[in-house]
């Protein structure tokens, strides 16, 4: 058996860390590539497999390595109650690309338009999944690979395409752009096609994502209310999808 350490060290890098239990089962779940996973009591790890987990039970006894607890410590930002970390193989750009390209589109892509808060996009990564959406695509500079967007994904970033992008290369389809100026949501029946667009936490949707939209729709709001956060009102829309069409996650 290879050393988790020497392989920890070799792939720290490039992958993408998933820190707790949780992260683990949801990636292994989901189908990612995981060279390395280890833990500072396998026992319990396991014990909460049988209990949260069966489905992925074998693959975690196989690659869950203990290590000493100072050593677990010390691979982690910080040590996480269920004391188990891996490292994944990120997906390349090629895939990703080519799963939010991919017509026709069962579920929506949303788009992030310059998030700037990592645990917002983490909870939307987490919320497409949920509703199987078909990814998440950012612009702007964040990273929505970045360690805290997926501790906040709970390793669901394999559950659904992500990828950073410019707005000149959103994926096919029709845009909605959510803004409170826009027409009522209510009103208005989201296709499986559509690419769902979200403006930033400080400034809202960005000129180019504006020109770019088919429609601007609006979440139902009272007039004294500026606006609802980013993640929140990617659910509210999500919800809307799913309840007045066909798709989503299982009824
Ligand atoms: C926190 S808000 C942005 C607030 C920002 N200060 C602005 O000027 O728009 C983040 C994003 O959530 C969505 N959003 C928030 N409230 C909304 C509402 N009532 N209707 C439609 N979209 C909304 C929009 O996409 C918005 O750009």
């Amino acid at each position: 058996m290879t050393d988790p350490l020497a392989a920890w060290r070799r792939l720290a890098g490039s992958a993408v860390l998933l820190d707790g239990f949780h992260a683990l089962k949801h990636a292994v779940r989901f189908g990612a590539e995981v060279p390395v996973a280890v833990t500072a009591d396998r026992g319990a790890a396991l014990a909460l497999a049988d209990e949260l987990a069966p489905d992925v039970r074998p693959a975690l006894e196989e690659l869950l390595s203990e290590v000493p607890e100072a050593t677990y410590a010390s691979l982690v930002p910080r040590p996480h109650p269920t004391a188990v970390a891996a490292l994944a193989v990120r997906p390349s750009r090629e895939a990703q690309l080519s799963a939010l390209a991919r017509m026709p589109r069962p579920a929506p892509v949303v788009v992030l338009d310059n998030p700037r808060n990592l645990g917002n996009a983490g909870a939307v990564i987490r919320l497409a999944a949920g509703f199987g959406a078909t990814g998440v695509v950012t612009t702007g500079t964040l990273d929505p690979w970045h360690p805290t967007v997926v501790r906040g994904g709970a390793g669901l970033h394999f559950a659904t395409a992500v990828e950073r992008l410019d707005v000149a290369e959103l994926p096919p389809g029709p845009v909605f752009a959510l803004d409170p100026e826009g027409e009522d949501l209510r009103g208005v029946k989201l296709p499986d096609d559509a690419v769902l667009a979200f403006g930033s936490e400080r400034s809202g949707l960005s000129p180019a994502l504006r020109a770019r939209a088919d429609q601007l729709l609006a979440l139902p709001m009272r007039p004294q209310v500026s606006s609802y956060n980013l993640a929140t009102s990617v659910a509210m829309t999500l919800y809307h999808w799913s309840a007045t069409g066909t798709g989503g996650a299982p009824r």
